[in-house]
C-alpha cells in the first residue's frame, strides 16, 4: 500500500518497488520512529490540531504497534515502502479514520532525520560505555604492570625501555579521544529536525521547541532546508567510529606481532584464538586478525557517505537513503570489534619474562647508557659515539650492555665505573623516567589517578 497512491494511474513495477524500499534494512528504526510519531501527535493535540480522542488512539495504536513488533507478533510486510509507511498503514489499519491524522504537518523528510538522528544519539552512547568497558580493562592492566618492563620501539626496532603500564596507558589516551569526539558529535547532532516538514517548514501552529524537549534535544534546528538535507551528525559518527577502528587496527596490529613465535610477549587465549586445518601446531591471531581486517569496512562507510553526499542539491533527494545500510554495517561491526577486542585483551597472558628480557637484549638501554657519561662530564655527541662503538662490541659477541665487564668499558671509555650496571638496568632506566607522560612508576600513577578521574568523569 502507497502513502502516495492519489497522484497515480498506473500500479509500480515490482523492480522499481524493490529498487525504491528501505523497509528491509530501515526497520530497525522501529523504536525511534514510533517514539518520533508519539511526541508528534502530543504536540499535535497540545496546539489544537488533533483532539485529545485522536492523540489517546494514537499513542495507544503506536504504542500496541511497538509491543508487537517486539514480541514478534508483527511482521515487516514486504509491500510496505518503508518502516514510516509500515508504522501509520498498521496504525489506520488498527484505529481506523485518527491514524490518518498522524502525519499532518510533517514529512517523511524530517521524520527520517528524526529517526536517524535519535538512532545515532543511542549509537553514540552505546558506543561510548563499549569504549570506557575497554579503557576499564586496559586501566586495570596499567596498575598491575607499573614495573613490567618491554622494549618501546621506533621503526619497530627496539628504542628504550618501557613498561606495560605505558604502553597501554598509550591506548589509554587514544581510546579517551575517541570518548570525547562521540561526546563532541553528540552534542552538535542533539537539535530537533521534527517541523522542518518536507523542507519550507509548515503552515500548521507547531510546536517546534516542546517536541524538542520531549523527545530530549537541546531544541529545534534552525533552518528548514538544512534540518532535512544535513547528515552531517552521521559522516561525522562515521569518522568518530573510523578512528576507533583505527585505534583498534593498531593494537591488533601490535598483539598479532606479540602473539608470534618470534616475540612470544603474550598469549591470546584459547577462547579467542583459532586452529588450522591443516597444520596442528598453529593457534592463529583470527579475532585480532578479523578486528583489524573490518577496519576497512568502516573507512568504506565513511567514504561512502561522503561521496553520497557530494553532489546533493538542497533539499532532500533520495541518495540520501543510501546513507543507512552502510552506516549500520560500520555500527554494528564497530560494536562487535569493541566487545571482541575487550573481551580478547582481558583474557590475554602477558609473559611478562619475555618481555624483561628483549628489552634487556636489544640495547633499549644504550641512550641511558650515554646519558650516564654525560652525567659524568662528556659530552653528548662523544658519549653517543662511544656507546656505539660499545653497541657494535657486544652485537659482535653477542652480548648485552649489562654483560660486558668493567674491563671491556674502560677499555673503550675510561670514564665508566662500578656505577655504569645500576645506571642502564632496566629498573633505573625506566624510573629516572619521571617527567609527566613517561614511564616511571611514580610519573605513571600520577597519570593512573588522572585516567581513573576522567573515566569517573560521565
Ligand atoms: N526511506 C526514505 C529515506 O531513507 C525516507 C524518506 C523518504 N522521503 C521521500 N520524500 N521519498 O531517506
Amino acid at each position: 500500500m502507497k502513502l502516495w497512491g492519489g497522484r497515480f494511474t498506473k500500479e509500480e513495477d515490482q523492480a522499481v518497488h524493490e529498487f525504491n524500499e528501505s523497509l528491509s534494512f530501515d526497520r530497525r528504526l522501529y523504536r525511534h520512529d514510533i517514539m518520533g510519531s508519539i511526541a508528534h501527535v502530543k504536540m499535535l493535540a497540545k496546539q489544537g490540531i488533533v483532539s485529545e480522542e485522536d492523540r489517546d488512539a494514537i499513542i495507544a495504536g503506536l504504542e500496541g504497534i511497538l509491543k508487537d513488533i517486539e514480541e514478534g507478533k508483527l511482521e515487516f510486510t514486504k509491500e510496505h515502502e518503508d518502516i514510516h509507511s509500515f508504522v501509520e498503514a498498521n496504525l489506520t489499519e488498527r484505529i481506523g479514520e485518527a491514524g490518518k491524522r498522524l502525519h499532518t504537518g510533517r514529512s517523511r523528510n524530517d521524520q527520517v532525520a528524526l529517526d536517524m538522528k535519535l538512532y545515532c544519539r543511542d549509537q553514540a552512547d552505546e558506543i561510548s560505555g563499549l569504549v570506557k568497558e575497554l579503557e576499564q580493562v586496559l586501566l586495570g592492566v596499567m596498575e598491575e604492570n607499573l614495573e613490567t618492563y618491554m622494549p618501546g620501539f621506533t621503526h619497530l626496532q627496539k628504542a628504550q625501555p618501557v613498561t606495560l603500564a605505558h604502553h597501554a596507558g598509550a591506548y589509554f589516551e587514544m581510546f579517551e579521544r575517541d570518548r570525547g569526539r562521540l561526546a563532541d558529535l553528540r552534542k552538535r547532532m542533539n537539535r530537533c529536525p521534527l517541523g522542518a516538514g518536507a523542507l519550507a517548514g509548515t503552515t500548521y501552529p507547531l510546536d517546534r521547541e516542546y517536541t524538542a524537549e520531549l523527545l530530549e534535544f537541546d531544541g529545534p534546528t534552525y533552518n528548514s532546508m538544512d534540518s532535512v538535507a544535513d547528515r552531517d551528525y552521521l559522516i561525522e559518527l562515521l569518522s568518530a567510529l573510523s578512528v576507533i577502528a583505527m585505534h583498534l587496527s593498531r593494537f591488533c596490529e601490535e598483539i598479532i606481532l606479540w602473539n608470534s613465535n618470534e616475540y612470544r610477549f603474550v598469549e591470546i587465549d584459547d577462547a579467542y584464538s583459532t586452529g588450522s586445518s591443516i597444520m596442528p601446531q598453529k593457534k592463529n591471531p583470527d579475532i585480532a586478525e578479523l578486528v583489524r581486517g573490518k577496519t576497512g569496512r568502516v573507512y568504506g562507510a565513511l567514504m561512502s557517505l561522503l561521496t553520497t553526499m557530494k553532489g546533493i542539491p538542497l533539499a532532500y533527494n533520495k541518495d540520501m537513503q543510501e546513507d543507512k545500510e552502510v552506516a549500520f554495517d560500520a555500527i554494528d561491526t564497530v560494536k562487535n570489534c569493541l566487545t571482541l577486542f575487550t573481551g580478547m585483551i582481558s583474557t590475554m597472558t602477558f609473559r611478562k619474562d619475555v618481555m624483561a628480557a628483549s628489552a634487556k637484549n636489544g640495547f633499549a638501554n644504550a641512550t641511558d647508557a650515554a646519558d650516564y657519561l654525560v652525567n659524568k662530564g662528556v659530552p653528548f655527541r662523544d658519549a653517543h659515539g662511544i656507546v656505539g662503538q660499545l653497541v657494535l662490541y657486544c652485537i659482535d659477541k653477542g652480548i648485552a650492555l649489562d654483560d660486558m665487564s668493567l674491563e671491556e668499558y674502560k677499555a673503550v671509555c675510561p670514564v665508566f665505573e662500578e656505577d655504569i650496571y645500576d645506571a642502564i638496568s632496566l629498573k633505573t632506566c625506566v624510573e629516572k623516567r619521571t617527567v609527566v607522560g613517561a614511564p616511571g612508576p611514580e610519573a605513571m600513577k600520577k597519570v593512573i589517578e588522572a585516567c581513573r578521574e576522567r573515566l569517573a568523569g560521565e
